[in-house]
């Protein structure tokens, strides 16, 4: 193993640091080009999302405006259904605004449908979504998603806002995990990749 190159079985680097750059870049211009002569609001839905929205944000060259929304965690067995609780709601109305929803990740898509049914009753202007990764082979709930960073394969994925058990949020890049693994991950599972600042670099 070269020195500083961490591996643990099973986890592989699935999208760079640089790669990422890259992709929030082009969709930052791709949303400043868009929305040119406007001032969209752009919403996060907390935590997931906010790492992807501090970078976007500074690749978009309008005067936008940023809020957060906050949803219970569902269980397992209300899965099913998308209903989510909204814990935080907007600060702002978003009547007759441009409007476009950050995420972090769309799965099922069944937590944004029940989203943007709920955005949809306040009357905006427009509503668009742009995720970073979407893992379109789990979708339930069929949604139209403007912007997408990376299509995701169907495994668990880390870092760069996502979490493992709330932890490695920070990490630059993203890991991913096969789903076998998931069910008795250690929570320190990932500790070498905080260690290892080059890591994931792919410069
Ligand atoms: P959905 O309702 O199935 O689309 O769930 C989407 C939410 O589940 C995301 O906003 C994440 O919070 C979480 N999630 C889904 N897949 C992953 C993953 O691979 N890693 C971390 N969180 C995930
Ligand atoms: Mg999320």
């Amino acid at each position: 193993m070269e020195p500083g190159v961490v591996s643990v079985e099973g986890v592989e680097v699935l999208f760079t640091e640089e790669q990422i750059r890259d992709r929030v870049r082009a969709l930052g211009e791709a949303i400043t080009a868009d929305y040119a002569g406007r001032a969209p609001v752009l919403i996060s839905v907390l935590k997931g999302g906010t790492v992807f929205l501090a970078d976007l944000l500074r690749r978009i060259h309008l005067p936008v405006r940023i809020d957060f929304m906050s949803i219970s965690q569902y269980e397992e067995d209300a899965r099913a259904s998308g209903v989510v609780r909204i814990v935080k709601d907007l600060d702002q109305d978003i009547g007759d605004e441009d409007v476009v929803v950050v995420e972090d990740i769309i799965d099922t898509g069944l937590t944004l449908s029940y989203l943007l049914t709920s955005l949809w009753s306040r009357a905006p202007r427009s509503l668009e979504v742009c995720t970073l990764l979407d893992k379109s082979v789990r979708r339930i709930a069929p949604l139209e998603i403007r912007y997408t960073g990376f299509d995701c394969p169907d495994a668990f994925v880390v870092g760069y806002g996502l979490d493992l058990q709330e932890r490695y949020r920070n990490l630059p890049f993203i890991v991913s995990l096969p789903r076998e693994r998931l069910a008795d991950a250690d929570p320190d599972l990932l500790l070498p990749y905080l260690a290892a600042p080059g890591q994931g670099r792919g410069e």
